[in-house]
């Protein structure tokens, strides 16, 4: 695996590919990967002669309260999983590369309406972070295919969106949640939680499987709801948002709604962990 830092250096490469008529799939990760990371980069093999992944820690899907300067950095480690799992080139550019003139003065990507409620209600700016840098990714590495996980379902949406309102020629592959045994969804933020803490996250995917057997029969979503939240906040954690939604406009179902998913966001200790669950009604 070749790491490149600068722009101009993973162009010449794929340039290179490119005049060979290989095709490019791309992985963007914020680093400190995980089986869940790795699932995204074997699904990109399936789909793409050769593999770019990226690690960029994004300042600009931080608010100013967030976790940057905490967030995990574990770059030698993160190597070598990208070289087991045999990525060809990882990207691994600084912000004064990606934001030459500073946050202030850079370009943004907007995606209205599915950017606007859940985590974007909470985390103000954070999709016009995402869509910018995923923008600004896609343009250097103009890849055919690129993999994101469905743990981000919003994020998916998103990206999905800004895809086709901006007529880009890259297709999106939704990858599913890799979650341990216990059911808790993998995610770098997993690492802030203390053993006990643990296993009180486990209840936030116990409530998503509940919720979902429950909207079969159950057509009260915001009671369901608010049973859900309670179900959540008396296993120790703190609800951020739970909401049953339409599984692609995101707004809230509809008892007519056949596509669902189940969003939730909850603080467990320091983590603010989120998770989801799609849920397909008979028809
Ligand atoms: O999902 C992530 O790790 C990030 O939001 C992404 C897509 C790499 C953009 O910074």
């Amino acid at each position: 695996m070749q790491t490149v830092a600068t722009i101009e250096q993973l162009r010449q490469q794929i340039s290179d590919w490119r005049q060979q008529g290989l095709t490019i799939g791309f992985v963007p990760t914020m680093g400190n990967l995980h089986a869940g990371h790795i699932s995204l980069i074997e699904e990109a093999h399936k789909h793409a002669d050769k593999i770019v992944a990226s690690i960029f820690v994004n300042p600009m899907q931080f608010g100013a309260n967030e976790d940057i300067d905490s967030y995990p950095r574990t770059m030698d480690d993160d190597k070598q999983k990208l070289i087991a799992a045999n990525t060809d080139i990882l990207f691994t550019p600084t912000p004064e590369i990606i934001y030459p003139k500073g946050l202030e003065n850079q370009t943004y990507v907007e995606v209205p309406d599915v950017s606007d409620g859940y985590c974007g209600e909470s985390r103000p700016g954070h999709f016009r972070g995402v869509s910018t840098v995923v923008c600004k990714l896609f343009n250097i590495v103009q890849p055919d295919i690129a993999c994101f996980g469905l743990k981000d379902y919003q994020q998916v949406q998103v990206i999905q969106s800004m895809v086709e309102d901006l007529s880009m020629p890259i297709t999106i592959i939704p990858v599913p949640t890799m979650r341990e045994s216990s059911g808790l969804a993998m995610s770098s933020r997993n690492n802030y939680l203390t053993a006990d803490e643990k296993s009180i996250a486990t209840n936030l995917s116990k409530t998503l499987l509940w919720l979902a057997e429950e909207v079969k029969s159950n057509k009260n979503f915001s009671a369901l709801i608010e049973q859900a939240a309670a179900k959540i906040d008396a296993s120790g954690m703190k609800t951020d948002y739970i909401h049953i939604s339409h599984a692609r406009t995101l707004n809230p179902a509809t008892a007519e709604d056949k596509k669902l998913v189940i969003l939730a966001a909850a603080h467990c200790g320091k983590a603010r962990l989120i998770d989801n669950l799609q849920v397909e009604l008979d028809a």
